[in-house]
């Protein structure tokens, strides 16, 4: 007895017409066929099941505020920085709860139920943290967030930063964040990494910086990172996010540089949206594309997970909470347009991010949160390809959003995405 069987799923692992069993909110069986009651059908009709998609780099408390107070002019990452900085102090705890939650909505909508956002932490009034962590509350029965505590102006750089970012922790935020290439000095940088990960060990929390987001090649403070992980004993517990400036390094020194990061065990999460739209903004032509290394890092084992970073905030005026929007510019930027380097990247938005997450008992097996989605299309490959409609989203194993299919898009196989809309439709009726 089983309360939901999904019927006819497609897999991500490839396998085609099985039969998912769901009980307790969880995954209970995958066959062939299943027989028994059960009390609920959904009839996937082929169509691709996977697990939820996970965003392990976002900004919640900046969301939706495009536009406030005004437009980033020059699109510059430096600008977007000090916009938000003057839409901060006087950003009401209220605005930020009722944007986020707008944009959680959209979330689910999308699939993705699993999100890592990072808080900025620079004003020591702290709004931004008391606003996020009663979001994290609120939305804890349909999304799990993780909360970054995030040090935008510098640890050190900021008047109080060094402050703020402790009493952020305090408060209840669970993950060290840091941005070395923004403080003062490489210097001070440097001093930065090697604090935040010492307060990240001695609290027990992991680690997770905006790191060398900057296309200067001789911006190196992921290879501290890398040094004071393994210094710390804090080894697979530590991300590297954007990691730009080693698009535009010396091929010698990354030589040496990739493996130190696999020897920590770093997580790499490049944000190829905002990358490519932020990245190069110093070059005339040719202009460098700006992403970090990502075949690079996957050949040399290390667990490579893509983020979204922004949706239409002061750092970047689109964005839909879509992470296969998100897998799609990766797979142009960073070329891996083969299909098993598709299925790589269709990784880096599941189960890579959910490994860089600490995430339990996630994924697509018998045992597995039944937190699923079932999508208009018949595979991975596919997937990325269409960007389709998320028909189904479940969060332990209970319906949390339905859309109904597109008419409009066409499969490899010539089956019309008509399918579920019922056998009437008549091409070109409309
Ligand atoms: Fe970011």
């Amino acid at each position: 007895m089983f309360d939901l069987i999904i019927r006819n799923a497609n897999l991500t692992t490839g396998q085609t017409g099985f039969d998912v069993g769901i009980s307790d909110g969880k995954i209970a069986a995958i066959e062939k066929t299943l027989d028994g009651d059960c009390g609920e059908e959904i009839d996937a009709t082929g169509r691709l099941l996977s697990p939820a998609f996970c965003d392990p780099h976002f900004h919640m408390d900046a969301t939706l505020s495009l536009g406030k107070p005004r437009m980033n002019v020059s699109g510059t990452l430096l600008e977007g920085i000090a916009l938000w900085g003057e839409l901060r102090p006087i950003v009401t705890k209220e605005e930020l709860v009722d944007r986020a939650l707008r944009y959680c909505d959209l979330a689910v909508s999308q699939g993705l139920l699993f999100i890592r956002s990072h808080v900025d932490t620079s004003d020591p009034k702290l709004v931004t943290a008391e606003a996020m962590l009663e979001v994290r509350e609120k939305v804890a029965p349909y999304i799990d967030l993780q909360l970054v505590a995030f040090p935008q102006d510098g640890y050190y750089r900021a008047s109080e930063g060094v402050f703020a970012l402790n009493r952020a922790l305090d408060m209840g935020i669970e993950i060290v964040g840091g941005i070395p290439h923004f403080e003062r000095t490489m210097d001070e940088g440097r001093q930065s990494v090697e604090a935040l990960c010492r307060i990240a060990a001695d609290r027990g929390l992991a680690v997770d910086m905006h790191c060398d987001e900057t296309d200067d090649p001789m911006s190196r403070h992921i290879e501290t990172l890398a040094a004071e992980t393994i210094r710390f004993g804090l080894e697979g517990r530590v991300a590297g996010s954007h990691l730009t400036s080693m698009h535009s390094m010396d091929n010698y020194y990354v030589s040496k540089l990739i493996p130190l990061m696999a020897e920590a065990e770093i997580n790499v999460i490049p944000n190829p949206l905002i990358n490519i739209m932020l990245q190069g903004r110093h070059d005339t032509f040719p202009k460098r594309r700006g992403l970090t290394r990502v075949r690079e890092l996957m050949e040399a084992g290390l667990n490579v997970s893509l983020g979204q970073d922004c949706t239409m905030d002061p750092w970047y005026s689109m964005g839909s909470a879509d992470m296969l929007e998100v897998a799609h510019m990766g797979i142009h930027v960073a070329q891996m347009g083969g299909i098993e380097d598709k299925k790589q990247i269709f990784n880096a938005i599941t189960t890579n991010s959910a490994k860089t997450m600490g995430l339990e008992n996630y994924g697509l097996e018998v045992g597995c949160n039944a937190d699923l989605v079932i999508l208009q299309a018949n595979d991975v490959v596919e997937a990325l390809r269409l960007k389709p409609t998320r028909l189904y989203v479940l969060k332990g194993g209970k319906v949390v959003s339905q859309t109904p299919a597109r008419i409009s898009q066409l499969s490899l196989d010539g089956r019309p995405g008509v399918i579920d809309m019922g056998r009437d439709y008549v091409p070109g009726s409309h």
